[in-house]
């Protein structure tokens, strides 16, 4: 562990009152020898992170396609190992996150929940995250409370272990590594067109428990000139820990619940799920909101460039004819996912520059 983290440590009391420090206040904490150790929310990636991020993915992406390159690559970190720690649904945040593990040589151990773990037995989380630690070099985490992924990073720095710590998925607070793959994707989509700078992205559906919009949206203050357009019911507005931030950023954005008006406006739009699991009102589960839904008869109303992206799992927000179009990409935006994700573990593992090598 390098000095400065060990005096950051020191600094602060205990877990609630680092928790409680400003986000981009404390970002070296997740830092060590100039590099990420630890990836949690994503008011820790700047611009020039993302790009990189963003060249390494297609780099993997282009070396995964001849066994040669693809030896290469499972070579890279066949001396590590990775623990999967998901106590939440998944399917292709985990898949994805295997598979990346996979493409670079990672042995895997996983737990999907916690009745199969010693927290049956009145384990506490701190053991639980020690145990893990003791076995592994790596923990990817998804878990319904909003700290939980920051709170292994401070156990685990109290314990001076140094095993890296990746948020698969914290509540319905931040989901960093979907921000990550959507950048990719959105970057991607737009190579023609003078990529994400200067676009108008429109966010719709459950933008106040819907962590994925709430990191994408922390990382448009890397990128130039963009509107952001936040469609959602009156219930599921944007909370205004992310307005302020946008304010405080001079990013422009707009709230409505004119989903008609938008469309044909935007470059982008950004579908999600009402995250029902989250729901205190049975009323919010029955409604379907079908306002908010995208049809098959909005694909002559959007711009011909525009993109349609989702997380997934969908439900009824796109209609199934949707997929066709070439505009839809949110099946593109899932398989990003594996090659973003193997991107980050390597420059977490500081191998990206063997990548890179390849292609000098
Ligand atoms: C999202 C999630 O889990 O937050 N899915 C994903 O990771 N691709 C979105 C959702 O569940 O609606």
């Amino acid at each position: 562990m390098d000095e400065l983290k060990e005096v950051t440590i020191q600094t602060y009391k205990g877990w609630d009152e680092f928790y409680n420090i400003e986000k981009s206040d404390k970002l070296d904490f997740f830092m060590r020898n100039g590099r990420m150790l630890d990836v949690l929310f994503s008011q820790q990636f700047d611009r020039a992170f993302l790009d990189d991020m963003c060249l390494l993915a297609t780099r993997i992406r282009r070396m995964a396609l001849t066994k040669m390159g693809a030896q290469k690559l499972s070579g890279l970190l066949s001396h590590k190992r990775a623990m999967l720690y998901f106590v939440q649904p998944s399917t292709r945040t985990f898949i994805s996150f295997l598979n990346a593990c996979h493409i670079l040589g990672m042995k895997i151990s996983e737990i999907r929940g916690t009745t199969t773990s010693s927290e049956v037995k009145g384990e506490s989380q701190e053991d639980t995250i020690r145990t893990f630690a003791s076995y592994v070099d790596l923990i990817i985490i998804r878990h319904p409370e909003e700290g939980f992924a920051e709170k292994t990073s401070w156990i685990l720095n109290q314990n001076k272990t140094p095993v890296a710590v990746i948020n698969g998925g914290s509540g319905p607070d931040q989901h960093p590594t979907q921000a990550l793959l959507d950048i990719y994707t959105l970057e991607r989509s737009f190579r023609n067109i003078g990529g994400l700078d200067n676009k108008k992205i429109a966010m719709v559906g459950d933008l106040k428990r819907g962590r994925t919009v709430r990191s994408l949206s922390y990382l448009m203050r890397n990128y130039k000139d963009i509107k952001l357009y936040f469609v959602s019911p009156e219930i599921f507005r944007m909370r205004d820990d992310i307005k302020s931030f946008l304010n405080k950023h001079n990013i422009e954005f707009h709230e409505t619940d004119d989903f008609a008006g938008v469309m044909p406006e935007v470059d982008a739009i950004y579908m999600t799920r009402i995250q029902k699991e989250y729901s205190e009102a049975p009323a919010e589960e029955s409604d379907i909101y079908p306002q908010f839904h995208f049809t098959k008869e909005h694909l002559s109303v959007i711009q011909s460039h525009c993109i349609i992206m989702h997380p997934l799992p969908r439900r009824y927000e796109i209609e199934v004819e949707v997929d066709k179009d070439p505009r839809a990409v949110y099946w593109k935006q899932e398989r990003n996912g594996m090659w973003m994700r193997a991107a980050l573990i390597s420059y977490l593992f500081g191998v990206d520059d063997q990548i890179s090598a390849e292609f000098r």
